[in-house]
């Protein structure tokens, strides 16, 4: 694993935009997992920059991580009602790239049986050919995608329950200011499992701020354990990228 860090969140999101850019040069079919959440969005709107300077995304197929249960791709409603991470990604990324629609997969939280669409999920993400390049941010307790504390290390694509932290967060971050009341909040998720992540060809871990420091240096440089999921990033056999501001990596010891 290497570990990069950079000055602030705009240094970071540009090394990492950089990063996903460099694959989609050299190989414009390339398969991308993405992520939602706070942490990418300086990342997309980079990605979004090299895109108006020229950059071509129509040949690039996505595989998004997760998605709220219960909400998604229902465009039609207004945004105060949907939080879905289908929206954030349009939102935030595709609506302002030529990614081509019919090769943007998010998992379907509104699917009538979640169970047998978390299956067909892997089964179109081996039919791409895996995923060249995963973007992962990391959960104040741990988590990669919603894959929270105790969620095993070979998981797969499955519905999770979200802990209460994850829950905090995500209302503070995203909830509250759309005005949605805290009960109406979904309560558990369909995600890539660890075991599917760690599948990927190519991972990049992003992080910024001191609140995420004590969670870093768990996952990074602490036991490998399902309590913290993205600590399997120290199993994982392919290149790993980490890409830090000052302030995330602040409690890792040894740094170079
Ligand atoms: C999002 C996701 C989550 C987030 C994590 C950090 O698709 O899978 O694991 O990466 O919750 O979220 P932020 O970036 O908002 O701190």
């Amino acid at each position: 694993m290497e570990i990069i860090v950079k000055e602030n969140y705009q240094e970071m999101s540009l090394y990492t935009a950089e990063m996903v850019a460099d694959l989609v040069r050299r190989k414009p079919d390339c398969v991308i997992g993405f992520a939602t959440g706070r942490t990418p969005v300086g990342t997309y709107q980079e990605l979004i920059r090299l895109h108006k300077a020229g950059l071509d995304f129509s040949g690039i197929r996505a595989f998004n991580l997760d998605e709220y249960l219960g909400i998604g791709r229902d465009m039609s409603k207004p945004y105060d009602q949907d939080q879905s991470y289908a929206r954030f990604m349009y939102e935030e990324l595709f609506r302002h790239i030529n990614v081509k629609e019919e090769n943007i997969h998010i998992p379907d939280g509104l699917a009538k049986d979640p169970d047998a669409f978390c299956a067909a999920y892997e089964q179109e993400i081996s039919k791409a050919g895996g995923i060249d390049l995963q973007i992962l941010g990391i959960g104040g307790d741990g988590h990669w995608g919603f894959n929270e504390p105790g969620a095993s290390l070979s998981s797969r694509t499955r519905v999770e329950n979200l802990t209460a932290q994850t829950l905090d967060d995500n209302y503070e971050a995203f909830y509250r200011k759309a005005g949605i009341p805290r009960e109406q909040m979904p309560t558990q998720a369909i995600t890539m499992g660890i075991g599917t992540i760690l599948e990927a060809r190519n991972l990049i871990m992003i992080a910024n701020g001191s609140k995420k420091a004590g969670i870093i240096a768990k996952a990074l440089q602490g036991p490998v354990t399902s309590a913290v999921t993205a600590s399997a990033i120290q199993l994982y056999t392919g290149k790993a990228v980490v890409v830090l501001d000052r302030e995330a990596a602040s409690a890792l010891r040894n740094l170079k």
